[in-house]
C-alpha cells in the first residue's frame, strides 16, 4: 500500500499563519502539524508516500520532509496547481501507487488512536475512519449499519447524522479511474466524498469507529485543541515510561538478580 499525504488548499481560516509558510507546517505544541498525519502512515508500515501541496510553499514542504531517509520512508512531491478540491489532490499521486491501494490522509488532521491494524488488512473497495462531531454540517457526513456505510454527504445543510468522516481515505486500485469520472461539485471542488459515495454505491464502503479526540485542525481553536492535546499524551507517555524505570528500579533493589538492560 502506498501513502498520499495531502497538504495543499490555501488554509484561508488560518490566515495570516498561513501566508507565511503551509497549514501543515504549523506548530502543534512540540512538533509541526504534519507529523501526525504522516505517523498514521508509518505506524501501518507504508514506506513510499506521495506529498501533494501548493506552489506556494512546496519549497518549505520539501526542505523539511526532505528525502523521507530521517523519517524511514520515501518521499515523491506533486504540486496542485489551484485548490481544485481532495479528490483532485489524490489524483496526482496516481504514478507514484502505480496501481496499488491507497491511504490518502489530509496534512491537517490530527489523530490519537492507533488504527494501523485496519489500514495493514485493508484488501478491497473502500474504508473510512469516522467519530461523532457536535457541528457535522462542517464534514463529510455518514450514516451506518453496523460498519458498512449506507449514506454519505458532503458538509449537509441537515445531517442525518452526527458521524464526521475524518479526513484518512482507504480505497483499492480504481480510485483514479473513479476521479477521472468525477465532475465538480458546486463549490468547484473535486470531492472525495463523491469516491467514497462511488464505492459505496457500487461496491463496498466500510467504517472504523475512532474511541479517541480527533481533530480538523484547520481553525484556531482546532489547532489550539490539538496542541492542547498532544501536550498532554506527551506529558502521559512521558508518565509512563518514567512509572516503567522506577517500578524496574524497586525490582532490582529487592532482586539483584534482575537484568539491568
Ligand atoms: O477533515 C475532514 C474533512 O475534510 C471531511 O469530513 C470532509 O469530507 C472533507 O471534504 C474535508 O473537509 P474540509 O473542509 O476540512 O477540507 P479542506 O478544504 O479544509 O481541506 C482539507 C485538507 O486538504 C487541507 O489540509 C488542504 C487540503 N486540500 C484541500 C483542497 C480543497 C488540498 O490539498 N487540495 C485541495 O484542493
Amino acid at each position: 500500500m502506498k501513502g498520499v499525504l495531502i497538504c495543499g488548499g490555501y488554509g484561508t481560516r488560518l490566515r495570516p499563519l498561513t501566508e507565511i509558510t503551509n497549514k501543515s507546517l504549523l506548530p502543534v505544541y512540540d512538533k509541526p502539524l504534519i507529523h501526525f498525519p504522516l505517523e498514521v502512515l508509518l505506524k501501518a508500515g507504508i514506506r513510499e508516500v506521495a506529498v501533494i501541496t501548493g506552489p506556494e510553499h512546496m519549497d518549505q514542504i520539501a526542505s523539511y520532509l526532505g528525502s523521507g531517509s530521517r523519517f524511514g520512508c520515501e518521499f515523491s512531491f506533486k504540486v496542485q496547481e489551484k485548490p481544485g478540491g481532495i479528490a483532485q489532490a489524490l489524483g496526482l499521486a496516481e504514478e507514484l501507487v502505480d496501481g496499488d491501494k491507497v491511504c490518502a490522509i489530509l496534512g491537517d488532521n490530527v489523530y490519537f488512536d492507533d488504527f494501523s491494524d485496519v489500514i495493514q488488512n485493508f484488501e478491497k473497495g473502500g474504508h473510512l475512519f469516522v467519530k461523532e462531531v457536535p457541528d457535522a454540517e462542517r464534514f463529510g457526513v455518514v450514516t451506518l449499519e453496523g460498519d458498512v456505510v449506507t449514506s454519505i454527504e458532503e458538509k449537509p445543510k441537515k445531517p442525518k447524522s452526527n458521524l464526521a468522516a475524518t479526513g484518512c481515505y482507504l480505497y483499492d486500485e480504481r480510485c483514479f479511474d473513479i476521479i477521472r469520472g468525477l465532475r465538480p461539485s458546486a463549490r468547484g471542488e473535486i470531492e472525495i466524498t463523491d469516491v467514497s459515495a462511488w464505492y459505496m454505491e457500487n461496491d463496498v464502503l466500510h467504517a472504523t469507529h475512532l474511541k479517541e479526540e480527533w481533530i480538523d485542525a484547520g481553525t484556531f481553536e482546532s489547532l489550539f485543541r490539538a496542541a492542547e492535546l498532544a501536550r498532554k499524551h506527551l506529558h502521559k507517555d512521558a508518565d509512563v515510561q518514567n512509572i516503567k524505570k522506577k517500578t524496574k528500579r524497586t525490582l532490582i533493589a529487592d532482586n539483584p538478580s534482575v537484568s539491568r538492560t
